[in-house]
């Protein structure tokens, strides 16, 4: 038994030693591997493809760089003939070393995503001297699809954009090549395939299963992301295979981009971006002099909420605006006024600003196309950074910090608060428009953080100048009858091969908003409640509100007792609201009958206008709700307002009008009552006193609310307005 036995083992162990020194298992070491590619320039997607190819330590030859194109449009129709003769050529090198391997890929479009060993162990059980890649389409003359041997599962038809094999069988095949450089080589080596003889003697055969090369093209559905311990990896589902070469033939450029943010190490769940610092520049030890300079150019193309904000934010940025070169495109009448208060203020910072207004009648692409032809004609012109109206910029550092990414067209990675829309498409539908890429959601949610290669990006960005004068030369960037700017923009970066990234390493600021944004308004800024929350909290609430909840009684006072005081609306929202009201007109008369009313009549009137006659209704009831309830939960604990209130005006007093009012109880269960102007600066006089306690508020702060418990305890009554016009803002919340 025992005997027996182990001579089993040995009868195993010897098959294993077997194999292990096998003549041919041993020449597959990475020593004798060598890849070969072609280029003739160094593009995006080369300089990917060489990256990958450095991860695993792979030995690349190059051909081609520098040289001059003639093998033809590949990516509209046939050619490809030059990388065969430069490879017939090279291959001339290595006819005598029969240990050889070569795997020859395309660059451009094309990554490694794994390393020699798991490469030369694929081929060897591929057993076979030459391997070529397949794919589902025969290309390019389908009259041959017949002639090729029958596959039951697998790509049945031949991809010369990659191939693998010993270096006498590939040197054999490339010394026939006699045609033109652009003449196709896939054909010709489909030709040789396909002839039975070649293909035996050759010791052919196609990888029909990608197991080494996977074509994208006509197998998208098939490839998946496999996120492996700090690497991730493609993996074709269809066959349960992990191939080596992703090849994004065809139209599947940016399915590789998509995949190429990932594979092999670009972002894994463990290490997190592992590009991002590979090409840095530091921009630190310069002095202001030394700086780049950049183009900056504004679009505002349609009526934008909080434009000034916007352009007063151009003017923090850390970035010498001796440096920076100031273009404004502005095509909306109503923001005149906005860029003329810029203008006066700012002119002489940014040397060499130009101003294009509405009365030039340019269309938006003529005058993003002059903008950019600008910086394209300028050697000086460092950098172009384009930024539309509705990017709120909260990162000073975002010119340096773009410059310091080194790409050659970044995006900052924006969206509107609280939302998924954002500045980017992490992926096209077929017909070129929005498409939800999988890991759209967890980018704009900064739950992926890093350098994203994408196919859209808009409203803000950063080209190189260098990238402009190059690539970049002969394209029209945004002209083009009918069709969207941004999309033309993008359509003719993607086309030239140039890769667009969105970085959401850092935070650089939000989207506005411009939806519903009505300039009828005399301050329509104010209406932005809904639609642009921040903006409208910067603008519209006092600086200091926030402090109301940070240590114990912190920006509260209580001048009387359960009379509380605190900062609410900024001073900007007691003067859009005044001017509001005023520009409205319609003041009520202090009259006991009030057509307003339910009921027709008012107890103790006041010369006033109620928020609804403004249509400020709905965004007021949504202030209080965002504002006024918290104050209320923490200074009235255990009482939870329904924040409901029907009574909600704006008073006007003055001596010869109504300049005071009567002893009175509010119908609410409590009020608020906001100072929309100063005392001894608007009107003098004024103030509020609370019989019961005999206290009195005579120094109301502009901007500051009151609160106080409207019935019952709080019988109060409005000091007389003794001179000017005292405006005060009144709710009566809960009634
Ligand atoms: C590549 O080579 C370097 C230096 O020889 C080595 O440190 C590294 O581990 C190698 N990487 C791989 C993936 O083999
Ligand atoms: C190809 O070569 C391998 C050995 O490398 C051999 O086992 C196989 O039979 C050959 N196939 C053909 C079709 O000649
Ligand atoms: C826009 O504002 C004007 C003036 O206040 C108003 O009459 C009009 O109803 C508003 N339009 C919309 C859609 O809200």
């Amino acid at each position: 038994m025992e005997s027996r036995w182990h001579a089993v083992m040995l009868v195993i162990l010897l098959g294993c030693f077997h194999t292990t020194v096998n003549a041919e298992q041993q020449t597959l070491s990475p020593e004798n591997l060598l890849v070969i590619t072609a280029a003739t320039e160094e593009t995006d997607g080369f300089n990917r493809f060489m990256r990958t190819a450095r991860e695993f330590n792979y030995t690349v030859k190059v051909l081609g760089l520098g040289e001059e194109w003639k093998g033809g449009d590949v990516a509209h129709t046939v050619g490809g003939g030059q990388k065969v003769r430069w490879l017939k050529n090279e291959l001339l090198k290595h006819a005598h070393n029969k240990d050889l391997i070569i795997l020859f890929v395309d660059s451009y479009d094309v990554l490694l995503a794994s390393g020699p060993e798991d490469l030369l162990w694929k081929f060897s059980r591929m057993r076979h001297r030459v391997v070529f890649s397949a794919e589902g389409f025969c290309w390019p003359d389908q009259r041959l699809a017949p002639k090729y041997p029958p596959v039951h599962t697998g790509k049945r038809y031949l991809n010369s954009g990659g191939f693998m094999g010993y270096a006498p069988e590939l040197v054999e095949i490339v010394q026939q090549w006699k045609h033109k450089d652009n003449d196709d080589d896939q054909l010709f080596y489909t030709k040789i395939y396909l002839d039975k003889a070649q293909r035996t003697k050759f010791n052919m055969t196609l990888d029909h299963r990608s197991r080494i090369f996977q074509n994208l093209n006509g197998a998208l559905e098939e490839v998946v992301l496999k996120f492996e311990k700090a690497r991730v990896r493609a993996r074709n589902v269809a066959y349960d295979t992990l191939p080596v070469v992703i090849h994004g033939n065809g139209p599947t450029k940016l399915q590789l981009n998509y995949l190429g943010n990932y594979v092999p190490m670009a972002w894994t769940h463990e290490t997190g971006c592992g590009i991002c610092d590979d090409d840095l520049l530091y921009l630190n030890d310069l002095t202001d002099e030394e700086m780049p300079l950049v183009f900056v150019s504004v679009f505002i193309e349609q009526p934008t909420p909080f434009l000034e904000e916007f352009l007063e934010r151009l003017t923090t940025f850390n970035y010498p605006t001796s440096r920076m070169k100031l273009f404004i495109h502005n095509n909306v009448v109503h923001h005149e006024k906005h860029i003329q208060r810029f203008w006066e203020r700012h002119r002489s910072e940014f040397p060499g600003a130009r101003l294009v207004g509405p009365e030039e009648n340019l269309q938006q692409a003529q005058a993003r196309t002059m903008a950019v032809e600008a910086c394209k004609k300028d050697v000086e012109c460092d950098y172009y950074f384009s930024i539309d109206a509705d990017v709120a910029v909260v990162n000073p550092d975002i010119l340096r910090i773009l410059i310091e990414e080194n790409k050659p067209v970044i995006a900052p990675m924006l969206s509107r608060h609280g939302k998924l829309w954002s500045n980017f498409w992490g992926a096209l539908s077929p017909e070129g428009f929005y498409s939800r890429s999988e890991d759209y959601i967890d980018i704009v949610q900064g739950k992926r953080v890093g350098l994203w290669n994408v196919p859209y990006i808009t409203q803000v960005y950063l080209i190189q100048g260098s990238v402009l004068r190059g690539r970049l030369l002969q394209a029209s960037l945004y002209s083009q009858d009918g069709m969207d700017p941004d999309m033309v923009f993008c359509r003719t970066i993607r086309d030239q091969g140039v890769f667009m990234f969105v970085s959401n390493r850092d935070e650089f600021g939000r989207l506005v908003s411009s939806a519903n944004y009505n300039i009828s308004r005399l301050h329509p800024d104010m209406w932005q409640i809904f639609d642009n929350p921040v903006d409208w909290k910067e603008k519209y609430i006092h600086e200091s509100y926030s402090k109301i909840f940070e240590e114990e009684g912190g920006m509260v006072e209580q001048p009387c007792p359960d009379v509380y005081w605190f900062p609410a609306f900024s001073e900007r929202m007691c003067d859009d609201l005044v001017e509001t009201m005023e520009d409205n007109g319609g003041w009520s008369g202090g009259k006991h009958t009030d057509e307003r009313l339910a009921g027709g009549y008012e107890n103790v009137p006041t010369v006033d206008i109620h928020m609804n006659q403004i249509q400020f209704e709905k965004e007021w009831l949504k202030f209080l709700k965002e504002y006024i309830v918290p104050v209320t939960e923490k200074l009235y604990p255990g009482y939870y307002p329904k924040a409901q209130a029907v009574m909600n005006f704006v008073v006007r007093y003055r001596p010869d009008e109504q300049p005071s009012l009567r002893p009175h109880h509010d119908s609410s269960t409590f009020t608020i009552n906001i100072a929309l102007n100063s005392k001894g600066l608007d009107y003098q006089g004024g103030g509020c006193r609370f019989l019961r306690y005999d206290c009195k508020v005579e120094a109301p702060r502009k901007g500051w609310s009151f609160m106080h418990p409207g019935r019952l305890t709080h019988y109060h009554e409005g000091l007389p307005t003794t001179q000017g016009t005292r405006y005060i803002m009144v709710s009566f919340v809960d009634p």
